[in-house]
């Protein structure tokens, strides 16, 4: 198939590029490396030896968008690109709006031209704010406590709207949750700038030794050791779920939203342990104060994906832990070192 790859360059959309060159399919990467290297993708070259197209563009700047998909002519979008970060949304909440919303809006206009009927969105678990009953399925009503989940559920339904006027149209919207880990090669990983916002990012920073100690924000939560818990999945399984949203894709017409989790809780002490065990490194914290905005625990009902999609979620904990870990080993400054 021809897809068009938006954040291609991005860690989520990097690790998806490898899995679709890796199928045969052909792809157009566009991505203006806001948040991102063009390194992870000379990187990506070199794990499957294979090429694609890239487009250096802002996904709101509409008329080139319309031009390259139209001379393109994808079969399906997978739409990455986008702004991630909880804390900046509150801060930038235009920037946001703008970026994930308008940007949408953009593309989906510029698949109408190429005449494009699917896509796939890259929505988070965020959607669903606080937990009203746990694991969270996808009927859990869709309330955003932060902005940058406010964009996500506002495109989730732009999408919706987008898909009702044409029977032709289909689109999978993927809730995902911790996504975690490096591709098995060590060539690729997640690259944050700057101090990281997630847990394993930070911790890989205090294993290399470029930070002294990880914050671990509550250790009074109601959970079995007091520390926050998440349903951490492997990058490389959430990859997978995109392949397999495709071929789902390709037989059915309208939208279905689905939870991408392992379907089982970490705790961030369990995540510190595991990490120390996979690296052979000791990983010095200290207790902090809750993070506000943080929920207790967040764990994903991934049934209807694991069913529908003939999708699992199976690597470890530790796999996760391990893949970081000889990513971190052989860049321990990311793409740039
Ligand atoms: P990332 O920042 O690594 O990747 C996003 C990519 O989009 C980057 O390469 C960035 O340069 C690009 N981009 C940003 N703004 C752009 C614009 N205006 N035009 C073109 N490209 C632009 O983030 P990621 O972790 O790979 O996340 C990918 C997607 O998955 C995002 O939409 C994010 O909201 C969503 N998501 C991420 C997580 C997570 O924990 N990482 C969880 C749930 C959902
Ligand atoms: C995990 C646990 C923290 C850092 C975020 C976004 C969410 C989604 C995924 C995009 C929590 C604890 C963390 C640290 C800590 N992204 N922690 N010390 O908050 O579940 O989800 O990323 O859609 O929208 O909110 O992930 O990795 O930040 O935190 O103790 O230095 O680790 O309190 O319990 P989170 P996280």
């Amino acid at each position: 198939m021809r897809v068009c790859l938006t954040g291609g360059a991005g860690y989520i959309g990097s690790h998806i590029l490898v899995g679709l060159l890796e199928d045969g399919h052909d792809v157009l990467v566009v991505d203006n490396f806001a948040n991102s290297s063009p390194k992870s993708l000379d990187q990506v070259r070199i794990i499957t030896r294979s090429s694609f197209e890239v487009l250096d563009q802002d996904i709101c700047n509409s008329g080139v968008l319309s031009e390259a998909l139209s001379s393109f002519r994808p079969d399906i979008v997978i739409h990455c690109a986008g702004l991630k970060a909880v804390g900046e949304s509150q801060e930038q909440p235009l920037r946001y709006y703008r970026t994930n919303v308008e940007g949408s809006i953009s593309l989906l206009e510029a698949m109408d031209q190429a005449g494009c009927q699917r896509i796939i969105f890259s929505s988070s678990a965020t959607v669903y704010g606080t937990p009203r009953y746990l694991p969270y399925d996808e009927a859990h009503p869709v309330a955003p406590v932060n902005v940058y989940g406010r964009t996500k559920a506002m495109i989730e339904d732009i999408i919706t709207d987008w898909a009702a006027t044409d029977p032709g149209r289909s689109a999978a919207l993927l809730r995902y949750f911790n996504p975690v880990g490096a591709h098995e090669s060590g060539e690729i990983g997640e690259d944050p700038k700057g101090i990281p916002n997630n847990l394993v990012p930070y911790i890989a920073d205090v294993a290399t030794g470029m930070r002294t100690e990880l914050s671990i924000f509550g250790n009074d939560y109601d959970t079995r050791d007091g520390t926050g818990v998440r349903d951490y999945i492997h990058i490389t399984d959430l990859a997978d779920g995109h392949i397999a949203a495709m071929a789902f894709l390709e037989g059915n017409q309208g939208v279905e939203t689905f939870n991408l989790g392992a379907g089982e809780g970490s705790s961030v002490l369990e995540v510190v342990k595991a990490f120390s065990r996979a690296s052979n490194q000791s990983i010095s914290y200290v207790i902090k104060p809750r993070r506000d905005g943080d929920v207790s625990e967040s764990v994903a009902n991934s049934s209807k994906a694991n069913d529908v999609l003939a999708w699992k979620a199976d690597r470890t904990l530790e796999a996760m832990c391990a893949d970081v870990w000889r990513w971190r080993s052989r860049y321990p400054r990311g793409f740039d070192g």
